[in-house]
This record gives C-alpha cells, sequence and structure tokens, in this order.
C-alpha cells in the first residue's frame, strides 16, 4: 500500500486522519459521500490556488481499501485549541492571533466558490426539524442581508489552525468554505465556542472580533439564529436542544 496507516493523529465518527511520510492522510468511513469529499478537495484547491494564504498542500484524493481520502501535505506543529488548552494564561494572545488569522482569511476573494446566503437558503430550506414560522422569519431575514464575497472558511475555531515550532500558523478543514459575509462567520465560529460550553471565550471572541473588524457587534449577532438554524440540519440529536436556544432568541429581539 501507498501509505503506512499507523500512525493516528485524530479520530472522528465518520474519519480518522493519519500521518505518514510529510503527508496526512483523511480517510473517510465507507459509504461516505463522495460527494462530500471531492467537494471539499475542490474548495481546498480553490482556496489553495486563488489564494496566498498558509494552507497545507491538496496532494491527491484517492481510495484506500475501498474508503476515499484525502492527502494534504503535513503541518508538524500543534492546533492552536491544544495551545490554548495547554496555556490558558495566553488565552488574550492565542484570541489576537486566533482573530487576525481570521481576518486575513476574509480579506481574500475566492470567485468560484458556492454564496453563503445561497448554502443558508437551501440548508433553511431543508431544515425539517424547525418550525414553519420560524424557518420563514429566518428565511426573510437572510434574504435581508446584503451579498458579499469575502472567502468564509465556514468552520474556523482553533483547531482547524496549525501553528508550527517556527511560529507559522496553516489553516486546515477548508469543507466549509463559501465566499459571503465576515459576520456570518463570524457568528459560526462565536457558536462553536459557545457549543463547546466554552461561554466566557465565545464572548471575549465576539468582542475582539468586532473591534478589529470594525463590525458592529449586532450585525454579527442577527446571524447567529441563522447560522445555528442550518447547524441543525446536520442531524447531530443532542445538539439540537441547545441550537434551539440560540434560534428562539430570534423571537425576543
Ligand atoms: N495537513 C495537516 N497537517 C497536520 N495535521 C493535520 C492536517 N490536517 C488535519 N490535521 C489534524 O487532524 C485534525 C482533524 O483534521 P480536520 O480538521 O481536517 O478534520 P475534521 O473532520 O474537519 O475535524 P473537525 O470536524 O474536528 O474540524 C486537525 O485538527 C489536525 O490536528
Ligand atoms: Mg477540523
Amino acid at each position: 500500500m501507498k501509505y503506512k496507516l499507523d500512525k493516528v493523529i485524530a479520530t472522528r465518527p465518520t474519519k480518522t486522519v493519519y500521518c505518514d511520510n510529510g503527508k496526512t492522510i483523511k480517510l473517510f468511513v465507507e459509504n461516505y459521500s463522495k460527494a462530500n469529499i471531492l467537494n471539499e478537495a475542490l474548495n481546498h484547491a480553490r482556496v489553495e490556488e486563488g489564494t496566498d494564504l498558509n494552507i497545507p498542500k491538496l496532494v491527491e484524493v484517492t481510495t484506500i481499501n475501498n474508503r476515499w481520502s484525502l492527502v494534504t501535505q503535513h503541518i508538524e506543529g500543534e492546533t492552536l485549541e491544544k495551545l490554548m488548552n495547554k496555556h490558558p494564561e495566553k488565552e488574550d494572545q492565542f484570541l489576537e492571533v486566533f482573530v487576525a488569522i481570521q481576518l486575513e482569511v476574509l480579506s481574500k476573494k475566492v470567485p468560484l466558490l458556492s454564496r453563503i446566503k445561497d448554502k443558508f437558503r437551501r440548508k433553511l430550506t431543508e431544515a425539517k426539524n424547525i418550525d414553519e414560522n420560524t424557518r420563514y422569519e429566518l428565511l426573510q431575514r437572510l434574504e435581508g442581508f446584503k451579498n458579499h464575497d469575502r472567502l468564509c472558511h465556514g468552520d474556523f475555531n482553533p483547531s482547524n489552525i496549525i501553528v508550527t515550532n517556527t511560529g507559522e500558523y496553516y489553516i486546515i478543514d477548508w469543507s466549509h468554505a463559501t465566499q459571503g459575509n465576515a459576520s456570518a462567520d463570524a457568528a459560526r465560529t462565536f457558536l462553536l465556542f459557545s457549543m463547546q460550553g466554552k461561554d466566557e471565550i465565545a464572548e471575549k471572541y465576539l468582542n475582539l472580533f468586532s473591534e478589529q473588524s470594525g463590525i458592529p457587534k449586532k450585525n454579527i449577532q442577527r446571524w447567529v439564529p441563522i447560522v445555528a438554524a442550518t447547524q441543525m440540519t446536520k442531524g447531530k440529536e443532542e445538539e439540537y436542544e441547545f441550537l434551539s436556544k440560540w434560534i428562539d432568541i430570534f423571537d425576543y429581539e
């Protein structure tokens, strides 16, 4: 076999990530949607070729024992998430870097990516577990946002940033990349922190992002119920109660 799969670097319910000979092999479970994997590869390639951002090179898309995999350049280092857990005293410093990297991403344009409003509209329309009225209100609100064309990572959180031992950083995991509104990308990051129970960091992040980007907090908060509703479509039942809370906040605004 071309790759030795004995060094596991991460395990998820639907994939295992290995490292071998300077490459990262993200190996999906059998029967995982080919379209999703190819879409992740395409998004990654578009960002890699269309920007000068530090991202690992996509090496190949291949199958190993009937399982699809994405092979990328392996970045030696630690995720920002690990570093933040290890050094809680440096939280503010790390958050500053985190926001600066996100703003660098958001300063880029990759015109061939899907548009965030199209993606969210589709997801909201499919969201069968949200009541009809709420869904309608959220769709109306979505249409009210202007069309922007910033590069949005879509899953911007510290586990998707790798810091090397020389202090360089790489941004990984471009499966959810779109072009659209910076506020929407920030709302998702805020929600990702909240979903992990990191409420204090979530608030700090929101304040910092707003300060550094010049985007009023209120504009970001207006996206949160929409982003929470799109997360509902992922079908993770354990998240429903939490997400419903964020969607309901909408009623009281
Ligand atoms: N090119 C790479 N170089 C080094 N480590 C990597 C690379 N790609 C992935 N990893 C490691 O594997 C982990 C999971 O990879 P990735 O984020 O791409 O998968 P994921 O399924 O999206 O995970 P999650 O849903 O938790 O974000 C990363 O957090 C990182 O530790
Ligand atoms: Mg990831």
